[in-house]
């Protein structure tokens, strides 16, 4: 089976530079990042700290890397962090933010979402024998959320909580792997989305497209901390301007189409609900999950099913599934997949 008749749903990371992007990151002037020598990184990192409405950006090679240097930048080992259901750091960076910043996390609200009051219920205050010392110090948000079906926040609810937080003197940060999915879905800017926050992170290799990179946004002193971190998790790299250029090219000429990929999602949802079998999470982005019921087929059973007629998606659990859509499917591949999943759970 060739990798060109594939019909890869299991991630938004799997496309591959198209040959345009190839020829823009071929011409692509470098120099030595970390002398603050190449001119492509440079240019990347204004405009996505201008784009985010953020005084400083830095270049990360990966999402990880971004919530693990955000993490150790705001917080200390034995700190609390509250956070949605079933986010990427909880579920998908192999235990990193035990072992890089030492923090633990308490999963709040539900569906991935959660409220300024689930905070004020949850916050652990300082200065406690028995809780952790000082007590909760960072709220953390996902959106689009993953694992929850490409989930878009309420602004109102972002706003609220940056109130609260600031409130409780508690720092404020959005793993915004897929924001530009979150913006374009509501209408929004970056921007608007990003202005609670203190610090941003955004990737370039789900729906923009490219190789590698996210930027992680936020005042210059943090950035400035961010730096030594990165360094220290080993993420600094030499003339990475290659990529840079990729990273800007996505933005320049994938952003606008990412709409087309939430209509891809839509209509695969729309024909997976005829499924008495398949109960849907809303899909307002890419990410379309759903979870099994009143079928003894597994989870497992459905992706092998589904690969051996070439279409490829990824189990969540026993139960759950997600597939997700992006610039390599298009629409006709799209209506082919919910077609063997549909006669797969027939
Ligand atoms: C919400 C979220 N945050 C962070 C990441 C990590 O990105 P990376 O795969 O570049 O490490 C992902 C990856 O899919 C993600 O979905």
């Amino acid at each position: 089976m060739s990798s060109d008749s594939l019909i890869d749903l299991r991630s938004d990371t799997v496309t591959r530079p198209t040959e345009a992007m190839r020829a823009v990151m071929a011409k692509a002037p470098v120099g030595d990042m970390q002398y603050g020598d190449d001119p492509s990184l440079n240019a990347l990192e204004a405009r996505v700290a201008e784009l985010l409405g953020k005084e400083a950006a830095l270049w990360l090679p990966s999402g990880t890397m971004a919530n693990q240097v955000a993490l150790r930048v705001l917080t200390h080992p034995g700190d609390d962090v509250l956070v949605g259901t079933e986010a990427h750091s909880v579920w998908h960076e192999a235990g990193g933010s035990a072992a890089n910043a030492g923090v633990q996390f308490t999963e709040i609200g539900s569906d991935g979402v959660f409220t300024a009051a689930d905070v004020r219920e949850h916050v652990k205050p300082a200065n406690s024998p028995v809780l952790p010392i000082p007590g909760t110090t960072l709220v953390q948000v996902e959106n689009t959320h993953n694992r929850h079906g490409g989930t878009v926040w309420e602004q109102a609810e972002l706003d609220a909580i940056g109130e609260t937080a600031r409130a409780l003197s508690l720092a404020y940060y959005l793993d915004g792997a897929r924001l530009w999915n979150a913006a374009v879905a509501s209408g929004s800017s970056p921007a608007r989305i990003a202005a609670p926050f203190d610090m941003v992170a955004v990737a370039f290799s789900k729906g923009l497209g490219a190789p590698a990179g996210s930027v992680l946004t936020g005042p210059r002193v943090l950035i400035e901390q961010a730096v030594r971190h990165r360094r220290m998790l080993g993420g600094a790299m030499r003339q990475v301007g290659m990529l840079a250029a990729a990273c800007d090219y996505g933005l320049s000429h994938h952003y606008e189409r990412l709409a087309v990929d939430h209509e891809h999602a839509q209509l695969i949802a729309s024909k997976l609900s005829t499924c008495p079998s398949i109960r849907l999470a809303p899909s307002p982005t890419n990410i379309v999950v759903f979870e099994l019921q009143d079928t003894d087929v597994s989870a497992m059973e459905l992706v092998i099913g589904a690969r051996a007629q070439s279409v490829l998606i990824n189990a969540l659990g026993p139960r759950k599934l997600r597939l997700l859509t992006h610039l390599d499917v298009n629409r006709a591949q799209c209506l082919r997949a919910a077609e063997v999943l549909l006669q797969l759970l027939a």
